[in-house]
């Protein structure tokens, strides 16, 4: 039998894996590297560290023994999405890589808004207004303030795609990562020429565009030797991780959606036709099935918020998860069970490193509104689990908004990890909840990925259908459903009326120095 290899090129390490054209899972390695902040705002990494990692998760994959090195059959990669790798004429790394979570281009968002003849126009171009984390922007903050470095600049790759040129000698991309950079077509699936020449860019520094599923290369001989794998192995194009992970779980067909809950949650829903939010609130990219799209929403602290719940104010729940060998979210979370839906009137905005979607406000904070003398520490623990999941919510009604229909949620990362979290994602959405068979997400994506583009499959939803299923599902209970669907607009509304705070506040800090 063959075996594919999945390789996602992540913000905290890169995971290989090795599966059977069956889904079956072989191996597991993961090599973690550093990030650095070297101001505030700024978030970097250098893209050697992504190289070493893959050809060493590979090397020692291979070097577990659990398959053949000829076995291997295909290769499919994912990665963070929206980095920006410069490099120079000789394919060196210009730089430290700026990363989606970076946010020190707001005055370029501006200038690409401006040059781009405003918002309307820039988002009829590119399907997507231009925020922060995205790619565009960077080459401009690399023209307007390292103009020695932009000079040297021949090309600016994509995480995954600077690996792919060590492994294969080419500049390539796909369609789902290259959507992310600002500068796709997304409805026809190319560069686009009128924006490129309005930014004054020019398309030579841009790889070359391929469908996820199509062969980009194949591996080199020097690459081959490093990671005991044969020369000539296929390198399909793989995707952007959030689009991997949706063909990992599955979400290939109109109605079943994704909500995957890490530091930040993601919102996913697969679309047949290319379908924009006209206010911008929601990203529309290429699927990484071809000739599809999606749509998605980004919540950046969801899980991140039980996370800072946990460090800052957790450590009683950590003591004694610790002298009963728990885990101390299960803790946590047994104890926001004790407070009733809705938190007796306490809302938790999870807006500790600002928001995407919907708001797109780099000030936004997060807070409690509505404590009493009544509210105890389950009622905080709940209402942050159900803030983040409010948030997750303002992301579903968006696409629904959009004529999407939504049959199924299906729930991966911490929030699909307790049966809680579970069931009240399941009354938060007002929509049946699924969790599947698998759970290696982007790397087990592109995996898939790689038995379609060399004929294991003939298509990535005939694989989908082959190797992933639905293990448990959770419907809304009709009470509590009522309860938070009269919670959410009190929800809602306290972003909006807390707006104007929000920069007035970030004003003060600022003038802090
Ligand atoms: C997607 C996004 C993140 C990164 C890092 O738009 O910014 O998911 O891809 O994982």
């Amino acid at each position: 039998m063959s075996v594919f290899l999945g390789i996602d090129i992540g913000t905290s390490g890169t995971k290989t894996i090795a599966i059977r054209e069956d889904g079956t899972i072989l191996a597991s390695v993961t090599i973690e590297y550093p990030l650095s902040s070297p101001k505030p705002g700024w978030s970097e990494q250098n893209p050697e560290d992504w190289a070493n990692a893959t050809i060493n998760s590979v090397k020692q994959i291979v070097q577990k023994g659990v398959f053949k090195a000829s076995e291997v059959k295909g290769i499919g990669l994912s990665g963070q999405m929206h980095g920006s790798v410069f490099l120079d004429k000789d394919q060196k790394v210009i730089r430290p890589a700026l990363l989606w979570n970076d946010q020190r281009t707001a005055a370029e968002c501006a200038e690409i808004e401006e040059r781009a003849g405003g918002r309307k126009k820039l988002i009829g171009m590119v399907a997507n207004p231009a925020l922060t984390g995205f790619t565009a922007p960077k080459i401009l903050w690399l023209r307007n303030k390292e103009p020695k470095n932009y000079e040297r600049m021949v090309s600016c790759l994509l995480p995954k795609d600077f690996v792919r040129l060590r492994l294969t000698g080419e500049f390539a991309t796909e369609v789902s990562d290259a959507s992310g950079t600002l500068l796709l077509d997304v409805q026809n699936r190319k560069w686009s020429a009128p924006l490129l020449k309005k930014l004054d860019l020019s398309a030579s520094i841009l790889p070359k565009v391929y469908e996820s599923e199509e062969v980009s290369g194949v591996l080199t001989t020097a690459a081959a030797e490093q990671m005991g794998l044969p020369a000539g192995v296929p390198v399909v194009g793989g995707g952007g991780d959030q689009a991997a992970s949706a063909v990992g779980n599955g979400i290939v067909r109109k109605g079943v959606l994704s909500a995957t809950m890490g530091t930040s949650g993601v919102v996913f829903a697969h679309s047949d036709e290319v379908q924009i939010d006209p206010e911008g609130r929601v990203h529309t990219f290429c699927h990484a099935v071809r000739g599809k799209w999606h749509m998605m929403g980004v919540v950046l602290s969801a899980g991140g918020s039980l996370q800072w719940y946990r460090n800052q104010l957790g450590q009683c729940e950590t003591a004694v998860a610790k002298s009963l060998g728990q885990d101390p979210y299960e803790v946590i979370t047994a104890q926001a069970q004790q407070a009733p839906a809705g938190s007796e009137g306490l809302f938790f905005l999870p807006y500790l490193t600002g928001e995407r979607t919907p708001h797109a406000d780099p000030y936004a904070r997060a807070a409690w509104i509505g404590l009493s003398l009544r509210h105890g520490r389950s009622h905080m623990a709940r209402s942050v689990i159900e803030g983040a999941t409010f948030a997750m919510r303002d992301c579903l009604e968006i696409i629904q908004g959009l004529k999407v229909p939504v049959k199924e949620v299906r729930l991966s990362g911490g929030g699909a990890r307790s049966a809680f979290w579970r069931q009240l994602q399941a009354d938060i959405y007002g929509v049946k909840t699924a969790t599947i068979n698998a759970s290696e997400g982007p790397a087990f994506g592109v995996a898939l990925l790689a038995a379609v583009g060399t004929g294991a499959y003939k298509n990535v939803v005939e694989a989908c259908d082959a190797t992933i299923q639905v293990t448990d599902s959770w419907q809304p209970d009709t009470k509590t459903r009522k309860i938070y669907d009269a919670a959410y607009p009190l929800y809602a509304q306290l972003y909006q009326s807390l707006k104007g705070d929000y920069s007035a506040i970030a004003k003060f800090v600022a003038a802090q120095g």
